[in-house]
């Protein structure tokens, strides 16, 4: 697949903030940061695939710029990610891996086009929500310049949720026409299960993480085709070994 290695750019006016920002930190300091917390969130495989590919390492540098909580939450679904792949043997082929990993660091890119403050804002109006649907969208347009499988991966990955969109959502798309193939939806719906599950544990301000027997119910509830169930499965099983990984750092810090 070809690759447009252009800048990542998805709304004119905030690519154009975004570079201010690069000149207001300098060049170096800003790299050092990021690179700081790129190594501290992520696990080996993602850290490794993500330092290898500049249009991924820079738009997860743009995303930490414009909102760490988004930033924060595409890594961990990296690392998540990587767990499942390295569990889950010959379901998945090495392609078939790379879409995933890629779409879970770049699903929510186009939160970038979405001011911060609305990122973070609690107790949203009705049209602040369709708002803020729209980072779909822009996610879409701006990941199919460099990749459009991976784009086709992304553009569903709220459409496996109970509130599904976009595509559902407008009456005058014609679905059959834009039907994902069987491969597509397989990812997709990984994708989505990988954002309700990081969604639902993520500590974030005023939205503390739940309990993870409640997670694995929420799953099972959302998620209820025969194949899911192993996923949940396995989804569980992370949570278990990054919390034995987290007593472990607690020593050491
Ligand atoms: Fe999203
Ligand atoms: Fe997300």
């Amino acid at each position: 697949m070809e690759r447009n290695m252009e800048a990542p750019f998805v709304n004119k006016e905030l690519y154009d903030k975004s570079k201010d920002l690069k000149k207001i930190f300098p060049e170096t300091q800003a790299d050092v940061y990021f690179e700081s917390e790129l190594s501290r969130r992520a696990q080996s495989k993602t850290l490794e695939f993500i330092r290898k590919d500049n249009y991924i390492r820079d738009s997860l540098l743009m995303l930490f710029e414009h909102d760490q909580k988004t930033f924060v939450h595409s890594v961990e679904m990296g690392n998540i990610a990587e767990y499942l792949i390295a569990n889950m043997g010959e379901k998945i082929s090495l392609a078939e891996a790379n879409d995933l990993l890629s779409s879970c660091l770049l699903h929510d890119y186009g939160k970038l086009a979405i001011e911060k403050e609305l990122l973070n804002k609690t107790n949203i109006t009705l049209a602040e929500k369709e708002e803020l649907k729209k980072h779909v969208v822009y996610s879409f347009e701006s990941v199919r310049l460099f990749d459009e499988a991976v784009a086709k991966i992304i553009v569903g990955h709220h459409e496996h949720q109970k509130d599904s969109y976009p595509r559902k959502q407008d009456e005058n798309i014609n679905y059959d026409s834009r039907e994902a193939d069987g491969r597509t939806k397989i990812l997709s719906r990984l994708l989505s299960m990988i954002d309700t599950y990081e969604a639902m544990l993520a500590d974030r301000p005023n939205n503390p993480p739940k309990d993870i027997k409640y997670v694995v119910s929420e799953l099972e509830k959302q998620f209820n085709l025969p194949n899911d169930q192993e996923m949940i499965f396995l989804l569980a099983e992370y949570y278990y070994a990054k919390n034995k990984n987290q007593q472990i750092d607690a020593i050491f810090n």
